[in-house]
């Protein structure tokens, strides 16, 4: 239930549809092994069995199964039914019991009890216009402790503007030629959903109060950023 009459539906898919469960099964098959983008986790976040984490955006849950066994309680959300019931059988059939799976947002969750320790999120922020990420960022950093980490992964633009064209194109080529992402999938991201540039994420990383320890960009398309909430 949206907090205003003029708040964000975060509910309301855009680009590609996660409510559909086939759509589901063939992303995860997408996404592939993701075991380096775990132990990377582990180790940048410092995770271990002291440490409750949220994931906001978790999707078919590896990332949540892979870095539980380190940590003391996962929280994983996503505002996708069928991603969630995905990530929660794979969390069975891992044997994976310390994460709680909740459907909720970045802009709809409410963390109950102490602050997490850590957040976490890969390829989901996209999701949001701009200026509604700056609320999501906002609603990460009150959510978190202070002192705790915020990693963020995902699309994000770093080639000059003026070249747009070319690294978009090339982009969606090279990920059409070497994986199994179809050039509509590709193209949906760019034109219907919000990847923005690294430099917009920085400025709003900063004004909500995260000090950013490292901002990562690669092939002009990617960036990881790891924060800190100053304590
Ligand atoms: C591209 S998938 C990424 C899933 C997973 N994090 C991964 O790395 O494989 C994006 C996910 O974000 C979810 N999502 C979309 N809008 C969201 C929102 N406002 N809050 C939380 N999750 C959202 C989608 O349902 C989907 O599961």
């Amino acid at each position: 239930m949206p907090e205003f009459d003029w708040f964000y539906d975060e509910v309301r898919q855009v680009g590609t549809d996660f409510t559909d469960y086939d759509q589901v099964m063939q992303y995860d098959s997408n996404m592939g092994d993701r075991s380096a983008e775990i132990q990377k986790l582990i180790h940048i976040m410092k995770l271990d069995n002291t440490q409750t984490v949220l994931e906001i955006g978790t999707g078919t849950g590896s990332i949540a199964v892979g870095v539980a066994p380190s940590c003391k309680q996962v929280y994983a959300i996503d505002v996708s039914k069928p991603m969630l019931d995905y990530a929660a059988k794979k969390a069975r059939d891992h044997k994976v019991d310390n994460i709680i799976f909740h459907q909720a947002g970045f802009l709809s969750y409410r963390h109950l009890g102490y602050p997490v320790t850590r957040i976490f999120s890969h390829y989901a922020l996209h999701h949001l216009p701009d200026f509604w990420k700056s609320i999501a960022l906002l609603k990460m950093y009150d959510q978190l402790e202070a002192g705790g980490m915020l990693y963020i992964q995902d699309v994000v633009f770093s080639f000059p503007v003026r070249n747009y064209k070319a690294s978009i194109d090339f982009w969606i080529e090279n990920l059409r030629a070497g994986s199994t992402f179809d050039e509509a999938e590709l193209c949906t991201h760019i034109r219907d959903e919000y990847s923005t540039f690294g430099w917009i994420l920085e400025g709003m990383l900063r004004d909500v109060g995260f000090h950013i320890v490292k901002a990562e960009y690669s092939g002009y398309m990617y960036a990881t950023y790891l924060c800190e909430k100053e304590g």
